[in-house]
């Protein structure tokens, strides 16, 4: 099982670098990745980004029910994931003090924080209905799908 998650992430991957190639609008290509992984990935309900102006995020891309579009840094497993700049797994949302509550199906989270030259630009968040949906497979595939895009777009700089 372990193993074809691995895979299911390297195909993700692959299809990634091939949207991203050749291709430096953020905004079409997070949208894009957002697709990409709500289609391919089992059991999500939301996935998309969230990128920081100042002091909040705010909501870009994605793919699911329409969600909340500020969220202070701080606040939420989004929010605390931008402001510890780390990746926050959460087996059962309500059980996380703080939880924004953007679709009442949600169980799991996975958010994801987009690092650029040291400083937190935004986030990758992923929901399921499922508890425990996501593993330390999902945490570690989602962070080289974050890692390709942000460094995609430091390479070729608009
Ligand atoms: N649940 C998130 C809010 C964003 S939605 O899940 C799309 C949070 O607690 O930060």
């Amino acid at each position: 099982m372990t193993a074809s998650k691995s895979e299911l992430y390297r195909n993700i991957a692959e299809q990634l670098g091939a949207l991203l190639a050749g291709e430096l609008d953020r905004i079409a290509n997070a949208a894009n990745m957002a697709a990409l992984i709500y289609y391919g990935l089992p059991d999500v309900n939301w996935t998309g980004f969230y990128f920081r102006q100042g002091g909040e995020l705010v909501l870009g891309p994605f793919q699911g029910k329409p969600a909340c579009v500020r969220i202070p840094l701080g606040k939420g497993v989004c929010g605390a994931a931008a402001a510890r700049a780390a990746t926050i797994l959460v087996p059962d949302v309500r059980e996380f003090p703080g939880h924004i509550a953007c679709d009442p199906v949600s169980c799991s989270e996975l958010v994801v924080p987009l690092i650029e030259a040291g400083a937190v630009s935004g986030v990758l968040d992923l929901d399921s209905p499922l508890p425990a949906r996501f593993d330390e497979v999902d945490q570690a595939g989602c962070e080289r799908l974050v890692a390709l895009f942000v460094e995609h777009h430091h390479r070729y700089p608009r």
